[in-house]
Order: C-alpha cells, then sequence, then structure tokens
C-alpha cells in the first residue's frame, strides 16, 4: 500500500545536516543513497553515490567524497563539463547557481526530493529532481529552469543530469547496431579522452545507439559481481551522453582526484532553445541505478522500476500475437487474413495483427512509395472494410490489432496532396524524402498535425472499439531539418517540439484508450527506449527475426528493457534477411525468451512441426508470468561464448524458474558444457521438467522429474540436451516442499 507520506514540506537546509556534512541531502533507496550538500547561498555539490553506508559520516571520513558541482553551469568553472549553458537577454553567458531551498514530497515508496537553484545576478531559477523508487533501487532525476529577464533567455545545452565518478578502470556497456542489427552490445574501457553517444536521427532515436549505459565502478563488467551504474535516458528524440575525462583537474579548485565527468540528456546539436520569460522548461528524465550485484543486478533493478512504475501496464500480461508481415508482406486481402487468423487460432495464438499494405483508397498501398497519411481501408482488398477482418477475429477467436505509420506522408497520397505544408521541409527548398524514394515526415511542432495524428487513432478505433492493440511505426529519420510552422526564429526548437508534440498526442491517446495494447515500432528497433515505453506496452525488436542473431540482439535489448515489452517472433525459413535456416523449436524457444509470437504463414508448418508448435504456445503460456514478470538471470553470453547461450527467469519468491540453453555453433562435443544456474533459493529444492519438447512422449533431459537444490545447481550446474548446433532446451523448475 502506497502510504503518503509528505506532500511539499519545505525544509530548512540545516534539517539534513550531517556530520561534516554540513547541509547534506541524502537521497535514499533500499540499498542506495546519492548525497548531495550545499548550504543556503552555496553552491550544490555532488558528494557520493553507492551503496548505503552504516553512516554518512563513512562517505566524509573515507575520503569518498566527491564535491563537484552537482549541475555545473556555463559561468564561473569554465574548463569543467556543463550540464547547463545559457545565454541571458543581454548577452551575458554565465550562471552561478546557490542552494535556495529544499523541498521533499512523494509517498514511503517514491520520495521526491527538489532543490532550489538560484542565479546570485540574473533572476534565473533552476529545479533540481532526484525522485527516489525505493523499493526498486532507482533514481530518476531532472532539471526545471524558469526565468523573469525581459525577453528570452536562450537555452544552448540543456542536460538532464551530471554525475562525476572518481577516475579509474571503468568499462562503459552500451547498445549500438543499425537496421536489421540494433541494440548490439558494447564493452569497452573508458580511456581518456571522452566518448560520446548520441543520435540525432530526429525520430527514432535507438536504431544506431541507445541513450542507455552501464559503467563499472571497479574493473571489468560481469553478470554477477561488482560494482555498477546503470543509466537510461526517458526521452524519445535526439540525446547526447557523454563521457569525459576531466584532464583540467585544477588542484586549487578541485580537493579530489580526476574524475570522468557524465552529463546526460537531450542533444543540444541545432537545437538552440529560446525560453520566454515566466515559461518553465523540463528536461527528460534520467534513470538511474547502483548495482553491487554486476551488471544483472542493474538490469533487474530496472526491469522491477519498469513494470512497477514506467511501462504502460506493465503487471499485465501480454497477448501471443501474429503479425502478418513476413506472412504476406504488402499482400494483404480479406481471405488471407482470414486464413491466417484461422490457423493461428488453430494452434493456441491469441492476438493477429494485420500489418503494412490494408490502407489506401485513393493510392492503394501497394508498395514502400504511396499512401501513407490516406487511413482508410484499400476496397479492392478488404471489401467488407476492417469490420470484415474484426468478424472473422472474432469467428476465429481471436483478438484484432492493426499497423500505422501516423508521422508520415507519401509525396503520392492524399494527405500531402491536400496539405504539402504540414510536412517536415525548409519553406524555400524541396523536401528530400526517404523510404520508397517518397516518403516523408510530417510536422508534428504543429497543433494541426497533432490533431490528425490523434485523429488516426481516434477514427480507428471509435469506429472499430473492438481493435486490441495498435502497431505504430516510424521508417525514416528527420531528413529536412526545417518547420513551416516554427517562426523563421525558432527553426531551432525543430527537435524539442517535435517530440513535445509527439508525447502530447501520445498523452491523448493514452488518456483516452488506455488499454489497447500498443508497440513502438520504427524500422525494427529503432523505438527501444523508456521514452517511448511511458506510452508503449512495448517495442518491436528488430526486423530480423533470425534467432541466432535475435540471441544477439535481444541480449543486448535485455540489459535495459524488460522481456514483457520484447516482441519476439518465429518466423519461416530460410529467414528472408539472413538467409538462415535452423530448426523450428530453436525459433520458438529464442522468441519464448520474450514476449512471443508469429511472423509467418502458420500453413507453411510441416504437420509435426504445428504439432510441436501447438505444445510450444501452450507451454509459453505456462511459463509467460515467469517470462514477463520473472527476474532475468543471464547465464551464458553469446557475446562471450561463440557456441552456447544461456538465461533464466525466476519468480519473484522463487519457487519457480524457467531456463533456456541454445548451441549456436558445433566445435566440439567434449568436454560436455555444464550450464550453471543462478537466482534460485539455494536452500530450495526443484523439480526439473523439459517443455517446449520436439517429441512430447521423449524428453531430451536426462534429468527430468529428478530433484535438485538450489546450492548444487548455482554450484555444479547441469549439462543439457543441446549437443549439435541449434540445439536448445527449455526446462522448467519447480519447488518441492
Ligand atoms: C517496418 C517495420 C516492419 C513492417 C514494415 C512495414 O520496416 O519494422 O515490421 O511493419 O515497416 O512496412
Amino acid at each position: 500500500m502506497k502510504q503518503l507520506l509528505l506532500t511539499c514540506v519545505l525544509l530548512m537546509t540545516a534539517g539534513y545536516a550531517m556530520a561534516k556534512g554540513e547541509a547534506s541531502y541524502p537521497v535514499q533507496t533500499k540499498n542506495t543513497t546519492l548525497l548531495l550538500e550545499g548550504a543556503v547561498g552555496e553552491p550544490l555539490k555532488f558528494i557520493y553515490y553507492g551503496p548505503t553506508p552504516a553512516s554518512l559520516s563513512e562517505i566524509y571520513d573515507s575520503g569518498t567524497a566527491l564535491r563537484r558541482n552537482a549541475y555545473p553551469t556555463l559561468g564561473n568553472d569554465a574548463p569543467q563539463s556543463h550540464a547547463l549553458q545559457v545565454k541571458h537577454v543581454d548577452g551575458n553567458m554565465s550562471l552561478e547557481l546557490v542552494v535556495d531551498g529544499v523541498a521533499q514530497s512523494g509517498t514511503e515508496d517514491v520520495k521526491i526530493t527538489e532543490i532550489t537553484l538560484k542565479d546570485k545576478v540574473y533572476p534565473f531559477t533552476v529545479k533540481l529532481f532526484y525522485k527516489a523508487y525505493v523499493k526498486n533501487d532507482v533514481i530518476e532525476t531532472w532539471a526545471e529552469y524558469f526565468h523573469t529577464e525581459q525577453g528570452d533567455v536562450a537555452l544552448q545545452k540543456f542536460a538532464s543530469a551530471f554525475m562525476p565518478l572518481r577516475a579509474g578502470d571503468h568499462y562503459l556497456t552500451h547498445l549500438h547496431g543499425t537496421w536489421g542489427n540494433e541494440q548490439n552490445m558494447v564493452e569497452e574501457l573508458l580511456t581518456r579522452g571522452s566518448k560520446v553517444i548520441k543520435n540525432r536521427d530526429g525520430v527514432r532515436n535507438t536504431q544506431t545507439d541507445n541513450p542507455s549505459f552501464m559503467i563499472t565502478i571497479d574493473g571489468k563488467p560481469s553478470e554477477t559481481k561488482g560494482n555498477v551504474i546503470a543509466g537510461t535516458l526517458v526521452w524519445t528524440g535526439p540525446y547526447k551522453l557523454e563521457f569525459d575525462y576531466n584532464s583540467n583537474n585544477n588542484p586549487y579548485v578541485y580537493e579530489s582526484t580526476p574524475v570522468f565527468e557524465i552529463v546526460m540528456g537531450m542533444n543540444d546539436e541545432a537545437s538552440e532553445y529560446y525560453l520566454p520569460r515566466t515559461t518553465a522548461f523540463k528536461t527528460p528524465e534520467m534513470v538511474l541505478t547502483y548495482s553491487t550485484e554486476g551488471k544483472g543486478g542493474a538490469s533487474r533493478n530496472l526491469h522491477r522500476w519498469a513494470r512497477d512504475y514506467k511501462v504502460i501496464n506493465g503487471h499485465k500480461l501480454r497477448d501471443i500475437l501474429i503479425n502478418s508481415w513476413e506472412g504476406v508482406y504488402f499482400d494483404v486481402n480479406q481471405e488471407g487474413m482470414d486464413e491466417m487468423m484461422r490457423d493461428f487460432a488453430s494452434i493456441g495464438g491469441e492476438l493477429f495483427v494485420m500489418d503494412d499494405g490494408w490502407f489506401g483508397d485513393k493510392y492503394p498501398r501497394d508498395n514502400d512509395v504511396t499512401s501513407l497519411g490516406d487511413w482508410t481501408v484499400a476496397k479492392k482488398k478488404l471489401p467488407g472494410g476492417i469490420e470484415g477482418l474484426t468478424q472473422s477475429a472474432s469467428k476465429h477467436g481471436v483478438k484484432f490489432g492493426i499497423w500505422i505509420e501516423p508521422e508520415m506522408t507519401n509525396l503520392k497520397s492524399e494527405l500531402y496532396e491536400k496539405h504539402p505544408d504540414w510536412i517536415i521541409c525548409q519553406d524555400n527548398r524541396e523536401p528530400v524524402p526517404a523510404r520508397g524514394g517518397t516518403q516523408l515526415v510530417l510536422d508534428m511542432s504543429n497543433p494541426k498535425v497533432q490533431d490528425f495524428v490523434f485523429s488516426v487513432v481516434d477514427n480507428l478505433m471509435t469506429k472499430h472499439p473492438e481493435i486490441a492493440f495498435i502497431k505504430w511505426d516510424a521508417n525514416m529519420p528527420l531528413m529536412n531539418y526545417g518547420s513551416m510552422y516554427l517562426p523563421r526564429d525558432r527553426q531551432s526548437h525543430l527537435y524539442v517540439e517535435y517530440h513535445r508534440g509527439f508525447n502530447s498526442v501520445m498523452e491523448r491517446i493514452r488518456a483516452k484508450y488506455p488499454n489497447v495494447v500498443m508497440q513502438a515500432c520504427a524500422s525494427g528497433g529503432g523505438r527501444v527506449n523508456y521514452g517511448y515505453m511511458q506510452h508503449f506496452d512495448e517495442f518491436w525488436t528488430s526486423d530480423d527475426t533470425d534467432a541466432h542473431q535475435r540471441l544477439l540482439i535481444q541480449w543486448g535489448t535485455l540489459n535495459f528493457f524488460p522481456a514483457m515489452g520484447m516482441a519476439s517472433h518465429v518466423s519461416t525459413v530460410p529467414n528472408h534477411l539472413s538467409q538462415r535456416v535452423v530448426p523450428l523449436k530453436f525459433r520458438f524457444d529464442v522468441a519464448m525468451t520474450g514476449r512471443l509470437g508469429m511472423e509467418m504463414l502458420p500453413k507453411d508448418m510441416t504437420a509435426t512441426e504445428r504439432e510441436y508448435a501447438i505444445r510450444a504456445i501452450a507451454d509459453y503460456k505456462s511459463i509467460r508470468p515467469l517470462v514477463q514478470q520473472g527476474d532475468l538471470y543471464k547465464l551464458v553470453s553469446p557475446y562471450e561464448n561463440n557456441q552456447y547461450a544461456s538465461l533464466m527467469y525466476v519468480a519473484p519468491d522463487k519457487d519457480r524458474a524457467v531456463l533456456f540453453a541454445y548451441r549456436t555453433l558445433y566445435m566440439s562435443s567434449y568436454p560436455l558444457f555444464r550450464f550453471v544456474l543462478d537466482g534460485l533459493d539455494p536452500d530450495k529444492n526443484y523439480r526439473l521438467s523439459e517443455i517446449s519438447r520436439m517429441d512430447k512422449d521423449k524428453p531430451a533431459l536426462a534429468q527430468q522429474d529428478k530433484i535438485f537444490s538450489g546450492r548444487f545447481l548455482m554450484n555444479q550446474g547441469l549439462t543439457l540436451p543441446v549437443n549439435s548446433v541449434y540445439g536448445s532446451a527449455v526446462v522448467e523448475l519447480t519447488e518441492v516442499k
């Protein structure tokens, strides 16, 4: 039960006074403390982020206190990295912020510390917020600016957060990729100099990089051991994460050893923002967690927090769906859709999603060069309209979902003919189209466009309230930097206003339709982050559905994002992108580690495969709460081991678990590989049972129905029947009392 604890009690800074650290403000979760310090009239200092000590004096007495500006600004500390840089109305570019007051609000579970900083000379205020999610060990932080100068103050840099880190052997884990290969995990030593992770796509902010990272405190990264800070930015637009080794450690100014300065927030490039008097500007939230159990602990903290607080409908189990894209591509018609629904329902499927190709009356969408924006049914393909499809769905006993790409249009479309001024484009240049050579982005900074985009969903949902799922795609970057809506002297607001517009539309949609399940897709995995997940139930992980490749993509993704949101589909072989052929069981066993779905024609399965698919889908239903709501333990990384991969999900009270094991390369069958388990209760006994069995009468598992202690499994482990290339096994563990 959430209990209202305090509502905005203004605390005198002395109220926090601690030994040595006069005016210290500890932001605390169950196991961690982020410590700030600064008396009224003094600058705010970042002292410490780590496990909660027995007493705060340990931080000061041990020499661990960092004492760096908590939110550095350009001004009297010019050589340092900055979180905020402004140009005042009179042209002065400096800020000197000091503490003005501290307030606390929230509940026992979620506590907000609000620190008000004021400039010593200009009427410019910065509020820093630290929201502690106590039981998840997560701290969310952001800033808000406000001024009463006589004109607009130019914001030139406006980061969400700054964090100093004592310089040492820090390894950075982050994600990198490209279309069809998103969220690949990269691990590297942070060397001297700076490392920047950024995005300027404008529309899809995770196709190449992701605003999420982990950083080790004490050397090489490990899944199970060591101190790790993880961070992830809640923002749908361009971002910048800077890791800068401060070589300007001036001994007259800084007391402590050299630090890495980490600056996290929106990307300020081409984004100078003119803030009017008395208008607040809020940065996106930066989410931080600290783990003493390696990367695995950090991932679990983020997953739990995401399910509890961030992901829409975070505790609702997701349906098993089939998506029509790889099955028929643009070749959508009533008979084909009906047949797919029937076939999917007959193997236990729950939801059918019709992808691209269903719309465009004047210009039917037969390929990717026309029709975006014309969200009416292509009558020749679907004479019975969407109603015909929802009727089919109800006849077959599956739910119905639909694909849209509402932020986009094509040169050849009725929408563009009517509203050529709605696209992102400079008003005196020809637009550069992207996908299909004709696609363009609509200008989401324009309120009329926002209303139109809202109406795309609103019309569909009003006419067809049976729609249970919407796949929202976005397949091109913001190519033409310019808005025909924003005034000439405010063009640099484009990225910020595009995404404010997008987010306000999403808020309107969610206020009216909180229960329709929504998937964020952007050319595959281009929208995998919490900026999106606060509006969307899940994300399309990648257009690459090759199970082998997915092991790597999903491993990277799971570092920061929960399995319940990770759409993972079984597709046909040879895989349409990689041409790889892997057994259906391997494909299912990989897809089952996320939100299971299919992306093929069920009728293309052989009778034996179909019989297996029925079993696999039924088995997934039984382990669904474990996968979608349990704790992830990664055992064997496909990035480190070129033959095997393995992970497991464990129920919160450790009475049940499911283990997934894979073999991707056959080099030698001896010695047999041992899979050492994790996350179990050492003192509990577990019965093992193989699920997702190819042959229902013959488990391949030698340990079938045998009982082991958690201690033995986590110490000695198991050999599993994954002896050949693309062998895989799924084992359920159930506590025996
Ligand atoms: C993108 C998506 C695919 C599919 C197509 C449709 O590429 O990632 O899943 O929806 O668009 O055009």
